[in-house]
């Protein structure tokens, strides 16, 4: 019997950055995302008789298979193993997952990659765990994937992540792809060096009053002040990043460029994206349903210069 499952990534808007350290990436804060749901991870499990799991890509019209370093793969065996034991699963399985989207185009996979996994694990004893345990399990398997559990938001305070309603619709994403180029520094690496900035003394209270304030914007529809929450989060963990001993950083001139225009865009129309980037450095663009017109637009500006993945129109 092969069973299969899929799941979004996600895109913090107020970020999990910082671990608690020994609790299986406990965060230091709480976060909360938006799903992306068109750009998904899927995975099937298969039983094997050998006497290891084995991963392999999933071959498929359409899917991408990931690039999975040797530390990357081991991850992922490692999570599946994880989630065998906790739903009391025995034997051997080939897992085979791809994405919707290139390895190499500069977005991460690891959020949609381990929810997929957490369930499709999940189906080979159905109804044993219900959706909070597995947001728990996926969560050591890698943080953020525990809030791809929700959509299409997720708030993510502890143990795991919870949905959250927030009455947006469905937003217009686009991502604008600075940089596909494999990143130095991994987010992993990212969360254990973050705690060597001077900046990260007060960084739990400022992430906890912005998540507090997005919350309420987005439920006002206070757009704005969604806009200048969701831009000071992620500019302070830049800097945070560029304050780390040693310091590393994503932002190039062409991010800055990016998120300059956005924010040209409010200064004349009183109205624009909200801006966020992950630890990378392409810039994701999030639009109201009203705003479509305003979001082609950028999205035609932006692909003079850069590639950009779009919600509603996929690539060019
Ligand atoms: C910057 O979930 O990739 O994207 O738990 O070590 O696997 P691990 O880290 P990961 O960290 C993501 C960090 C982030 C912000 C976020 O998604 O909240």
């Amino acid at each position: 019997m092969i069973v299969e499952a899929s799941a979004p990534s996600n895109i913090a808007l107020i970020k999990y950055m910082g671990k608690i350290e020994g609790t299986g990436n406990r965060p230091a804060n709480a976060s909360i995302s938006y799903s992306l749901e068109h750009l998904r991870t899927w995975v099937t499990l298969e039983p094997l008789s050998g006497a290891a799991d084995e991963w392999a890509p999933l071959e498929r019209a359409g899917l991408a298979a990931p690039e999975l370093s040797a530390v990357g793969r081991e991850k992922f065996l490692k999570h599946f193993a994880r989630m065998k034991e906790a739903l009391g699963v025995s034997g051997f399985f080939r897992i085979r997952s791809a994405n919707n989207f290139p390895s190499d185009c500069g977005l991460a996979s690891s959020a949609s990659s381990f929810a997929a996994l957490t369930l499709a694990a999940a189906q080979l004893q159905p109804g044993r765990l219900d959706v909070s345990e597995l947001s728990r399990l996926s969560r050591q398997g890698s943080g953020s994937s525990c809030r791809s559990l929700f959509t299409p938001w997720a708030l993510w305070e502890g143990e795991g992540a919870e949905s959250v309603e927030i009455p947006t619709g469905t937003l217009l994403h686009a991502a604008v792809i600075v940089s596909a180029g494999v990143k130095e520094v991994s987010s992993s690496q990212a969360h254990e060096r973050v705690t060597t900035s001077p900046r990260f003394e007060g960084r739990v209270a400022r992430a906890h009053e912005r998540l507090r304030r997005l919350i309420s914007a987005l439920k006002e529809s206070d757009w704005r002040v969604a806009f200048d929450t969701c831009w000071d989060e992620f500019v302070d963990m830049h800097e945070l990043f560029e304050t780390s001993q040693p310091a590393f950083g994503y932002r190039r001139a062409d991010s800055k460029a990016v998120v300059d225009a956005a924010k040209h865009i409010w200064s004349f129309k009183g109205d624009g994206p909200l801006v966020t980037m992950d630890a990378g450095p392409n810039v994701h663009l999030l639009f109201r349903p009203d705003q479509r017109e305003l979001a082609e637009k950028m999205v035609k500006f932006h692909r003079e210069k850069h590639k950009v993945i779009t919600s509603w129109g996929g690539w060019t």
